[in-house]
């Protein structure tokens, strides 16, 4: 099969096409022909070395969305069968679905939403388990209350701004100018201009902060929240000042892949609450550009790959 291959550290020249042999399904896992694939900012940063060089052996293949087809399926598998239309998240230490083939766990796989397209379905796992983890499972949030989204136009942030709309808050995200009326038609009531001036002065009593920057973002975001308010955080990098109130929570929201909880996606997008939001579309023989772009730090939503072309 072809496979786009990370064969050391030293950013984007390290990933290099190659032919691989496709991978043998373990007795729980279905081979999935890869037809629509994300790249993830933490793909990008993995080609620079992030999480550490012992957690794969190289050659790797990145990526961690994919929708396509059942191929074949581990002994142990029940509840799909060849041909099913699919998507889901592949376990990051084996090969990934940058490649023609993917074996993914059957317990991170799901029947793809009907009538979406592979590249919109593809694009949903991990941003939409993402802003579950961080608005839902963590940071709980209620009707009624006020939340603000950092980054707000990107994959998560997009996500999450019409998860928070749909569950009835109030909803403050920060985008740079030429992304305020995008944000803004995904419903969020106000939009923050990062880019002219401290966010800070421009909300306060929020009952929840979901952080997806993180350093001085995250400890410039202490002042905006209510007391007993909740700062939620999948980001990285981690703040280098200590935590300036006591009054508020600050929580980590460790994000959860499995069936049940893509299907709770299928089920928002089938009731409208939430649409996948996909604004660049790379054929996988251009993956390069595709990880140049979302390496900018400002795509807007979800920059995927056409693994048919
Ligand atoms: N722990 C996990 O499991 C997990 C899962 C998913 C994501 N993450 C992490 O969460 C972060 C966000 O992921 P993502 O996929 O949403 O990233 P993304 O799509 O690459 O985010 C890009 C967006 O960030 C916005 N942005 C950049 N700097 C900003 C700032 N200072 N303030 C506000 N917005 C800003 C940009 O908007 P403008 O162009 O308008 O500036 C752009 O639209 C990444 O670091 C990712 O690695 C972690």
């Amino acid at each position: 099969m072809k496979a786009l291959t990370l064969n050391g550290y030293d950013g984007f020249s390290s990933l290099r096409f190659a032919e691989a042999a496709t991978p043998e399904p373990g007795p729980n896992d279905v081979l999935v022909k890869v037809t629509a694939a994300s790249v993830n900012p933490v793909d990008a940063k993995i080609t620079r070395g992030y999480g550490g060089p012992s957690q794969r052996t190289l050659p790797h293949v990145l990526g961690r969305d994919c929708a396509g087809t059942v191929a074949k399926l581990g002994s142990a598998v029940t509840g799909f069968k060849i041909g099913d239309a699919v998507f889901g998240v592949a376990d990051p230490s084996r090969w990934g679905t940058h490649a023609e083939y993917v074996a993914v766990p059957a317990a991170t796989l799901s029947r793809k939403p009907a009538g979406l397209s592979d590249i919109d379905a593809g694009s949903l796992p991990i941003a939409g388990l993402s802003a579950l983890a961080g608005i839902v499972t963590t940071g709980k949030l209620a009707k009624g209350q006020r939340v603000l989204i950092h980054a707000g136009a990107g994959g998560v942030g997009s996500f999450a701004v019409q998860l928070a709309k749909h569950l009835g808050a109030t909803v403050a995200a920060t985008a740079g100018s030429k992304n305020a009326g995008f944000v803004r038609s995904l419903g969020a009531d106000q939009v923050i201009d990062y880019t002219k001036g401290d966010f800070s002065a421009a909300i306060k009593d929020v009952d929840l902060v979901f952080d997806l920057i993180g350093g001085d973002v995250r400890f410039k975001s202490f002042p905006v929240l209510k007391p007993g308010g909740v700062l939620v955080h999948i980001s990285v990098p981690p703040m280098t000042q200590a935590p300036p109130r006591s009054d508020v929570e600050v929580k980590p929201a460790p994000v959860k892949y499995d069936t049940a909880l893509l299907d709770r996606i299928t089920a928002l997008v089938q009731m409208k609450a939430v649409q996948p939001v996909v604004t660049e579309v790379f054929p996988f023989s251009d993956a390069l550009k595709a990880f140049e772009h979302v390496a900018t730090g400002h795509a807007r939503g979800k920059v995927m790959l056409d693994m048919t072309q």
